[in-house]
């Protein structure tokens, strides 16, 4: 069992989730935000913190011995607003954990680092990045980041590229990259019960028949996802029509994010 768990993000959906479901795996959760946090439960302390400061969040990270990295901008967002929270707070993530013993980090990266890739394609964590967006170039950067930390200072970090993690898969691509709640604390249990993890990748999807994700170089982990999108096809089927065959979310892995322009204030 870890002592302190920082979790960033914490405010946010992901955040929510684990706050809730994930108490059993630190004696003290820390949870963090720039968003309302509401009132701290018993084992919680809360701090609220701009990623993009970096004296706040080395005093953020001191004293925690592990880390779930889920804060930052979600979605894609302009340049400056990626920038702060994306690219200059994974910058000081990483020097706050050199400076505080390295702790164990799990980074919240997305398939929106090999967006580009067609549904055809099964990718494996070898295969180069293709980021559909600014978002996706944050994420990485990230990974680049955790790729230098573990070589120069042996840092671990998991790399989960998370799919689309809601309680249901909203439209048909997700039925390729649905992460189910369970699934998503399920592995965060297994990446913190791990005696040594180095810096995988790992694709957080669950166990869908329509996954174009090779997940087989994480299987060291001893994560096994349980669940499938596929029970849920009938019901999106009925709910709502299919993309056509030539639709962005019909065509690349990322989706919608391929069709979004570079946003300007
Ligand atoms: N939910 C998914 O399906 C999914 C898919 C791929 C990747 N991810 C990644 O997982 C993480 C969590 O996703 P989510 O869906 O919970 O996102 P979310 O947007 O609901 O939560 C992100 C949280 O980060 C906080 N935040 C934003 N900028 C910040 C800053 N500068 N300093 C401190 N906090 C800041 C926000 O206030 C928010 O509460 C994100 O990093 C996201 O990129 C999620």
């Amino acid at each position: 069992m870890l002592k302190r768990l920082l979790i960033t993000g914490a405010a946010g959906g992901l955040g929510t989730v684990a706050r809730n479901r994930l108490k059993h795996v630190a004696e003290v959760l820390r949870l963090s935000d720039v968003a309302n946090l509401g009132e701290a439960a018993a084992n919680e302390e809360l701090v609220p913190c701009n990623l993009g400061d970096r004296a706040a969040v080395a005093e953020l990270v001191a004293g925690c011995d592990g880390i779930l990295h889920l804060g930052g901008v979600s979605v894609e967002d302009t340049f400056d607003r990626i920038c702060e929270a994306n690219i200059v707070g994974v910058y000081n993530l990483y020097e706050a954990a050199r400076l505080n013993g390295l702790p164990r980090i799990i980074f919240a990266s997305s398939n929106h680092t090999i967006g580009y890739y067609t549904q055809d394609v099964r990718l494996d964590t070898e295969m180069p990045m293709r980021p559909d967006g600014l978002y996706g170039v944050s994420k990485c950067f990230g990974e680049a980041v955790s790729s230098l930390y573990h070589d120069k200072f042996g840092q671990e970090t998991a790399l989960v590229r998370i799919g689309s993690c809601f309680p249901e898969p909203r439209d048909h691509r997700m039925l390729s990259t649905w992460l189910s709640p369970d699934d998503f604390v399920s592995l965060v249990e297994c990446i913190f019960r791990v005696p040594r993890i180095g810096r995988p990748i790992v694709w957080g999807v669950s166990d869908n028949d329509a996954t174009w994700w090779d997940n087989s170089g994480a299987r060291f982990l001893g994560w096994r996802p349980k669940d499938n999108s596929e029970v849920f096809r009938a019901k999106l089927d009925a709910a709502m029509t299919p993309p056509p065959a030539d639709a962005v979310d019909a065509v690349y892995q990322g989706g919608k994010f391929v069709a979004e322009p570079i946003h300007q204030d």
